[in-house]
This record gives C-alpha cells, sequence and structure tokens, in this order.
C-alpha cells in the first residue's frame, strides 16, 4: 500500500518518516519554518560567478572561516556589561549585544527569574526549548524539580521575602540549538555579563547548578567531585550543586542533592 510520504523524491513508509523527524528533533530542528520541504540536492547547481575582488574587511569583523568568528566581541561584552548600573540596564545591554551567533536562532533571550534582591543566586547552564520559548530560566522539566527542591527548604523563586526568595540566571542567556552544551568561547563571551549580573544582585551566596557554571565560575569541572564543597565565585561564597535534569535522569544522586540543600538551609541558617 501507498504512503503518500515522500523524502527528497522517494516514497518512504511512516516508520522511516518517523525515524526522520526523530532524528531532526535529534540535531535541534524543534519548529517547522515552511510548509513543504526544498530538496537542496535537487536544485540546479548556479554557474559559478566570475571571480571577483573580496571587499576590504574591517579589522573586527567576523568571517565564516574564522573558528571563532565571536573573539573579538568578548572586550566588547566587558565593556558594555562594566558601564551597566542596574540588572535593567544590563539585561538591555546583554539583549543588543550580537557577538554569540547563538542569538539568531534563539527565540528568547533568557535573562532572569525570581526576586532580584534574594539572599541566593542559582546559576544554571543555558536555557532550554520551554525557557527559549517562555523567556524565563528553569521553566521546563528540570526547572520544575528545582522549585520542588527549594520547596522542602522553604525557599522558592516567588517568595517576595528577600530571606527565602532566589533569584535565577543562566550561564548563557540564549539556547543553544539542540541543547547542546555551551562552548568554552560562548561561556567567556558570557562571562562578563554574568560577572555584572552577579555584582547588580549582589547576593550572599551563589548555588552553581551543573558543570557548565562552575566551568564559568570557577573554570573547574567535574560537578560528582565539586557538589557539595563549599568554595568562593565572584568573590562570595558558592556551593557547586548537581543539575536537576541530571537529578532528572539519575534519581538516585537526590540523595546527596538534598544534603546539599541542607547545607544551603544551614549557611542561611533558615
Ligand atoms: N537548564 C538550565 O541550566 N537552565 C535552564 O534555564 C533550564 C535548564
Amino acid at each position: 500500500m501507498e504512503s503518500g510520504l515522500t523524502w527528497r523524491g522517494v516514497e518512504i513508509d511512516g516508520w522511516t518518516a518517523l525515524a526522520l523527524l526523530e532524528w531532526q528533533r535529534e540535531m535541534g530542528a524543534d519548529d517547522v519554518m515552511l510548509d513543504s520541504t526544498t530538496d537542496r540536492t535537487a536544485l540546479p547547481t548556479a554557474k559559478p560567478a566570475p571571480a571577483q575582488p573580496a571587499p576590504a574587511q574591517p579589522a573586527t569583523a567576523t568571517r565564516s572561516h574564522d573558528p571563532h568568528p565571536e573573539e573579538d566581541h568578548v572586550g566588547l561584552a566587558e565593556s558594555l556589561a562594566a558601564q551597566a548600573a542596574t540588572l535593567d540596564d544590563l539585561a538591555e545591554a546583554q539583549q543588543g549585544f550580537d557577538g554569540l551567533e547563538l542569538k539568531k536562532g534563539a527565540r528568547n533571550f533568557v535573562f532572569s527569574d525570581g526576586n532580584p534582591a534574594a539572599r541566593v543566586m542559582i546559576i544554571g547552564e543555558a536555557p532550554g526549548e520551554e525557557e527559549d520559548a517562555q523567556g524565563k530560566p528553569f521553566v521546563g522539566r528540570a526547572g520544575q524539580l528545582l522549585d520542588r527542591m527549594l520547596d522542602a527548604i522553604g525557599m522558592g523563586r516567588a517568595l517576595p521575602d528577600a530571606t527565602r526568595a532566589v533569584y535565577i540566571a543562566n550561564v548563557l542567556k540564549w539556547r543553544p540549538p539542540g541543547n547542546r552544551r555551551p562552548t568554552p568561547h560562548e561561556i567567556a563571551l558570557s562571562l562578563p555579563f554574568l560577572r555584572r549580573q552577579v555584582e547588580l544582585a549582589d547576593p550572599e551566596i551563589v548555588v552553581l547548578m551543573g558543570n557548565t557554571p562552575c566551568a564559568a565560575a570557577l573554570n573547574r569541572e567535574g560537578i560528582t567531585r565539586l557538589r557539595g564543597n563549599w568554595t568562593e565565585a565572584f568573590g562570595r561564597p558558592a556551593l557547586p550543586m548537581t543539575h536537576p535534569a541530571y537529578l532528572l535522569r539519575n534519581p538516585i544522586a537526590k540523595r546527596e542533592a538534598w544534603a546539599d540543600l541542607l547545607s544551603l538551609a544551614d549557611r542561611l541558617v533558615l
């Protein structure tokens, strides 16, 4: 029986279509842009244009063959961040910063959530699909688990009382395609803004959720060894903890995460 489905001109069955769709999702294609696909392999090859002298490039221009086209922008990120006098200024400055290619593929800029006056600032990795859609950090499954974890020690992002509230942000403010891990270069470009965000929010304690914030703030990774050991980041006490997404995949690790939460509550004398 004919399935009526074709891919690149070849008829395929429903299972193959599903497998192709699944593969595209894994590659990070999570949105339908057009009603029909274009088979680019079947398009006629354009005649090569006659050779033209390359236009002169300004020294700071990004070039597509450059493996680090964003390199020149670290200085700009530092100066924009330094000029921000408030968190709103900082959000505006970072949102307008074009040094990260990620910005082009993201739906929303995800700056923060919670109470900026909170004693505790929680720093995660980067927005995922749900966060990208809503423009808020930690609102997907991992975020819901984070809310339950905080609730268990009487804390929460929606609490007006700064003693028990949290302020939440990620190292990266735009979603990496397919939720891949941020590259060291993306972290380097985001760090000046994050550092200033911590300075302006001025929490007593920072919680580093997972490897990426540890890489950014401590220049160290290996969360299973780092977790639970108080250290210092951005000039204040810092507690590395396993990321809630890791806890969803490894429920056995929740016992240690609970011990870390109790350690946080003790430190805050809750
Ligand atoms: N994981 C993160 O690190 N941050 C989010 O905002 C969501 C998932």
